[in-house]
């Protein structure tokens, strides 16, 4: 029961109200629950949610207002909280094995090594993750971040947006309010009767990790959700709209184009990449986002007649995946929105003679526990072993390697992207990043300074099937 392509309107999440304030901190409660909404017509799709939503609640910051949120796992299975860009002490970051437990949850029901881990923190049904928030105004986001099994917990629907804002952005003028968009794209499979199909060896997510062997490149859906709604549409104003795009698909790349009615591509003026403002804009014609990159830009549909659309399309998709969501013109409005030529002052810059080391690291496929994974430096993710230890206050040079597609995400630091394929970076690549997307046999070079906090954090691929089989690696801040 496919609907045809841009009927149903784009849904935006509910932004989450805070239950308190204490000293100063905002207190927010989600609810991981089980529940079931109509995605596609005249079906029910069974999920697994964040306060009964998929996505799920928005959460707004200030930057340097810290956010307490209390998450309760009402679902069968243990759950982890990650926030995704989040500049957040190890405690709150969501190690795989640092589990929120369902209630009826009996250690004898698991078969893995997960709660064997001494690491694993003595976990409960209710949880207080505190996010300091001390960083750079940029779109995050939450998920499901379980040891072996993140990828279907996403899938079945465990993400949503926190956006956190300040005051140097604010002042710039860009469009705001209901012409500010976000956008979480995400594919899904669905089965006739309208439950999310995903090829995972133990339905249940408790025994065996990982997907049959056809979806081991990762797993792919035939339609095209944004903010949970198939290849939805959006009525506009003829004015400018900041689009906040996140690509939360598993392992789905996106080359995303805004294409008129009259074959006419609208230029994608980007003002921000992953973790904030860039320094100026950048105007692209097409944008590839790869799983858990974020990109910032400004749409102006005033190029457009007034009852004309524009369709928001993926140029790596065929058929209908090549459709991704529609904006109709709506009317003639008036428009006060900039774009200024200047964005942001405070993009770190770091020169490579301050590296004190360059690390090589590959991404490739290998061996997991007899079968076939994916691993960083010929090793499949061990929570007892340490890949990296890096020095809190030091500059470090990653060599990242990759036979196939792998967009690599750090966890606690954000980082510049010095060079790519040998050669300087892409025009995309602009900006502070948590994510680089490494294409086939390519290399890519990427500078940061470890600060913050010491602690045991991550980098893993992002395609979410490699990173349940493997494709993860501790980094010891010390
Ligand atoms: Cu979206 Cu370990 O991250
Ligand atoms: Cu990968």
């Amino acid at each position: 029961p496919l609907p045809p392509p841009f009927q149903v309107p784009l849904p935006i999440p509910p932004v989450l109200k805070p239950v308190g304030t204490v000293a100063g901190a905002d207190r927010y409660e989600i609810t991981q629950r089980e529940t079931s909404a109509e995605i596609l017509p005249g079906v029910r799709t069974p999920l697994w949610t964040y306060e009964g939503g998929f996505p799920g609640p928005t959460i707004e910051s200030r930057r340097g207002r810290p956010v307490t949120v209390t998450h309760r796992n009402l679902l069968p299975v243990p759950t982890v909280v990650h926030l995704h860009g989040g500049h957040t002490p190890a405690a709150s970051d969501g190690y795989p094995t640092d589990l929120v437990l369902p209630e009826h949850w009996h250690d004898t029901a698991h078969g893995g090594h997960v709660m064997h881990d001494p690491r694993a923190v003595r976990s409960r049904v209710t949880r207080d993750y505190t996010f300091p928030l001390d960083q750079r105004a940029a779109l995050l986001w939450y998920h499901d971040h379980r040891m072996d099994f993140t990828a279907p917990a996403i899938w079945r629907g465990l993400a949503g947006l926190h956006i956190v804002r300040d005051d140097v952005e604010d002042a710039l003028g860009l469009p705001s309010g209901a012409r500010e968009l976000p956008l979480m794209i995400a594919d899904r499979a669905f089965a006739a009767d309208g439950a999310l199909t995903y090829p995972a060896l133990d339905p249940a997510l408790r025994g065996r990790p990982g997907v049959h062997g056809p979806y081991l490149a990762g797993v792919l859906g035939d339609v095209i959700l944004v903010n949970g709604a198939p290849w939805p549409v959006h009525e506009v104003d003829a004015a400018r709209y900041r689009l906040r795009i996140l690509n939360a698909s598993n392992a789905r790349h996106y080359e995303l184009e805004a294409v008129a009615d009259d074959g006419r591509v609208l230029e994608l003026v980007q003002v921000g990449a992953d973790l904030g403002l860039l320094t100026a804009p950048v105007a692209h014609r097409s944008l590839p986002i790869a799983p858990a990159e974020r990109y910032d830009v400004v749409v102006d549909f005033s190029q457009v007649p007034v009852g004309g659309r524009v369709r928001l399309v993926n140029r790596l998709g065929s058929g209908r995946t090549r459709e991704v969501m529609a904006f109709r013109v709506a009317r003639k409005a008036a428009d006060a929105s900039r774009v200024p030529r200047t964005l942001a002052r405070d993009v770190p810059e770091w020169r490579r003679s301050e590296a004190v080391r360059v690390r090589d690291l590959s991404f490739r496929a290998g061996r997991m526990h007899g079968r076939h994974g994916w691993v960083i430096g010929g090793l499949p993710f061990d929570p007892v072993r340490t890949d990296v230890t890096a020095r809190l206050g030091e500059v470090e040079v990653w060599r990242l390697i990759a036979d196939v597609h792998h967009p690599v995400h750090l966890h606690l630091v954000g980082f510049r992207v010095l060079s790519r394929g040998g050669g300087p970076p892409l025009p995309h690549d602009a900006g502070l990043k948590d994510t680089v997307s490494l294409r086939p046999g390519e290399s890519a070079e990427i500078i940061t300074r470890f600060e913050g906090y010491r602690g045991r954090y991550l980098f893993h691929c992002h395609n979410a099937e490699h990173e349940d089989m493997g494709m993860m690696a501790n980094l010891e801040i010390v």
